[in-house]
């Protein structure tokens, strides 16, 4: 007999304790990674070719391969957006909604292309669209092992297993327990094994851990402290930022210099997006200044204004 069979376990030890409130993506497909939730799209979609910017993350590629869609290249201007895309009828656009900063044009997109794949992987708290595709990757903004969000109205007929990750939180309980940085090779042990999971649906220890967190509150630190941040270093940024109503992921600031390593020094940790443009081609300009000269600074729930000033101070110390 299956011990599921057995009914609910009543006593024993206790489990690791969350808060079970609600999750906020509550009407979507809850699968293990983003990657896999636009790999959902396209086999469901099964378009004959989609266009895919330059400035994007690497691993969305392995969803490409794995569901056999051609892809090609496009190029974003001086505000994130795209420059020329003519997609035909069988084809579509997936577009990155970046910084969590790109709500107004994600909504203008909508309107011009019927095929649009919204990649809000760094925009986890913009609703979706009506009738667009749209998936969200949540670790880009809590502290939980993998995960992703979609909706789509195209079910694909394929059984889904569960995923299990307990075995991926290792570096986010060092962090707490001793350092970031000594959590830092189990961090990407963690994200390297999610690079060839199958599809599966979020594992049971992810959801219960999203359903802990305190969104609404998440939402107005992220909104306060990126406007602080802009209003500081607004004036050095080369980016072309123009607020709305979004609650962003990081601060993007675009500068002539590269100060990931000072910044280190200090302890301040600035993602480069993405490590594959560093090197730039004729195709590629404006794409790998991005990957070399643009700070991601954070701008999360875990800081405060003083934080905040350490971030500017030394910004203004290098820049
Ligand atoms: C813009 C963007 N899209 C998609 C992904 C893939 O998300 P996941 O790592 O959850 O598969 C990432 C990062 O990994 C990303 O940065």
């Amino acid at each position: 007999m299956k011990l599921s069979e057995v009914g609910k376990p009543i006593g024993g030890y206790f489990e690791l304790e969350i808060n079970k409130n609600s999750e906020y993506h509550k009407n979507s497909i809850r699968l293990n990674t983003g990657r896999n939730c636009l790999e959902y799209i396209l086999r469901a979609r099964k378009y004959k070719r989609v266009f895919v910017p330059y400035y994007t993350c690497e691993v969305i590629f392995e969803s490409f391969k794995r569901s056999n869609t051609e892809f090609e290249f496009y190029n974003i201007n001086e505000y994130l957006e795209p420059i020329k895309i003519n997609p035909k009828k069988n084809e579509a656009v997936l577009y990155t909604n970046y910084f969590g900063i790109k709500s107004l044009c994600v909504k203008k997109l909508s309107r011009i292309y019927d095929n649009l794949i919204i990649d809000n992987s760094q925009a986890f708290f913009d609703r979706p669209l009506n009738g667009v595709d749209t998936f969200y990757s949540p670790r880009k903004f809590f502290g939980v092992p993998d995960g992703g969000y979609l909706y789509t109205d195209k079910i694909i007929d394929m059984k889904l297993l569960t995923d299990i990750s307990y075995s991926r939180i290792l570096h986010l309980a060092k962090r707490i327990d001793i350092s970031p940085e000594s959590g830092y090779n189990d961090f990407k042990t963690s994200e390297n094994s999610l690079d060839k999971l199958p599809i599966k649906y979020m594992s049971l220890l992810t959801r219960r851990m999203l359903s802990g967190v305190d969104y609404e509150m998440i939402k107005n630190i992220r909104y306060s402290n990126f406007i602080y941040l802009h209003n500081e270093l607004g004036e050095l940024n080369q980016l072309n930022i123009s607020i709305g109503k979004f609650t962003p992921m990081s601060y993007p600031l675009l500068i002539t210099k590269n100060l990931h390593e000072k910044l280190i020094k200090n302890r301040i940790f600035v993602p480069i997006y993405w490590p594959n443009l560093l090197k730039s081609s004729s195709k590629t300009k404006f794409e790998s200044k991005l990957a070399n000269n643009l700070h991601a600074l954070p701008i999360d729930q875990r800081y405060n204004k003083s934080d905040l000033d350490k971030i500017i101070f030394f910004i203004r110390k290098y820049a």
